[in-house]
């Protein structure tokens, strides 16, 4: 029923949630954005002016008090991730969680087995997974394009640091899960089968200083993934590279090879006389994946219409977090980590 509607509310008024609430208000008929939550209102008010005027409120209690609310959006920093995840759930309200799902596996646990409980969808913000793009790549895949998958690798750089919760160990899981849970998705996702093993090599290579206020600090890593079937997974991360968001994907099969994602930004090309050819990268994931933030959110509302699980669920968010906590164990141990973790 193209008429119908979602009322939705978003938490958390920062990045993401701009991003979200600009899309849900502007750009997805499906959606009716009713409420914006933040723990400081002056940003939930703010954003609430860049949409059109919705009702904000302090805390998600408040929004479900208030308000009649079918969906939520959770755009808040990792740690919350899981406590606003359950309060939705037992309040009867569809979840659509940001990535990286939550700080460990008790807590995706908890949230899985919460949605399920109280029979709402549990939805996580893999929007790669949408990118008209590499969504095509997946079906190339799928229609034998390659032959058999062999060799999955996955690259992101980020223009500039995320926010300090993200690097702190109490608030977040560090720069990998921050950066690259998009690519353990992606690899994952493109393979089609389950890691067994996890080696990642990781050193603060741009910010050394970071070093001696976050222990985990990193920000330039690799990690190798081997799977079930053999075959390996190559994630290659950076961030802050100050260039450009860039993220790149190339997937070896047994009869060639698919690549997509480019660095570039834009088909603009300046050439001058100075005989160099200059064009632009893309300044941020806002941009180089403005379809697949669009797309996530549709698919989502329209697996509440039709009462059908999602496309990225529970246990995939599960996943991909499980292989950036090995990542992390084996740069801490300096070896690989066999899944599943114990
Ligand atoms: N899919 C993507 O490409 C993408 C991009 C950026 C961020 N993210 C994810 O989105 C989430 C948010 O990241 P961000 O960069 O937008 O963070 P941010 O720091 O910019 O914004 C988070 C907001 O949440 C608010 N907040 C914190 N606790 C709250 C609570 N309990 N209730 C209500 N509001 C609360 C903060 O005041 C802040 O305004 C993270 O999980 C992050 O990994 C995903």
């Amino acid at each position: 029923m193209e008429t119908e509607k979602v009322k939705v509310c978003v938490v958390g008024a920062g990045r993401a949630g701009e991003v979200h609430a600009l899309n849900l208000s502007n750009r997805i008929p499906l959606a009716e954005l009713t409420a914006i939550v933040d723990q400081d209102l002056n940003l939930a008010r703010q954003l609430s002016e860049k949409v059109g005027k919705v009702n904000v409120y302090q805390a998600l209690g408040d929004a479900l008090k208030k308000e009649e609310i079918e969906a939520v959006f959770i755009t808040t920093p990792t740690f919350t991730h899981a406590s606003l995840t359950l309060e939705a759930a037992e309040a009867g309200v569809h979840v659509f969680c940001e990535k990286p799902m939550a700080l460990n596996l008790e807590e995706a646990d908890k949230m899985i087995s919460a949605t399920r409980k109280n029979n709402v969808k549990l939805q996580i913000g893999f929007m790669r997974r949408f990118d008209p793009e590499i969504r095509r790549v997946k079906s190339l895949i799928a229609e034998g394009a390659i032959g058999r998958p062999v060799l999955v690798k996955s690259l992101t750089r980020g223009p500039g640091l995320p926010p300090k919760w993200a690097l702190d160990p109490k608030t977040g899981i560090g720069m990998i899960a921050e950066v690259s849970s998009h690519d353990f998705d992606s690899v994952r996702w493109l393979m089609g089968n389950e890691v067994k093993s996890v080696y990642a090599e990781a050193d603060a290579l741009i910010h050394p200083e970071f070093k001696k206020e976050y222990s985990i600090y990193h920000d330039v890593y690799v990690a190798i993934l081997r799977f079930e079937n053999n075959g390996i997974g190559l994630i290659d991360g950076g961030c802050p590279v100050g260039y450009g968001y860039d993220a790149r994907i190339e997937i070896l099969g047994t009869e060639g090879f698919i690549m997509v994602g480019d660095v570039k930004g834009s088909s603009l090309l300046l050439c001058k006389s100075d005989k160099k050819a200059v064009t632009e990268t893309f300044q941020s994931w806002r941009n180089r994946f403005y379809e697949g933030y669009i797309g996530e959110a549709e698919s989502f509302l329209r697996a509440i219409i039709e009462d059908r699980p999602p496309e990225v669920t529970g246990e995939d968010g599960k996943k991909a977090l499980e292989l950036v906590l090995a990542a992390i164990e084996s740069m801490k141990e300096n070896k690989p980590v066999q899944l599943p973790l114990q």
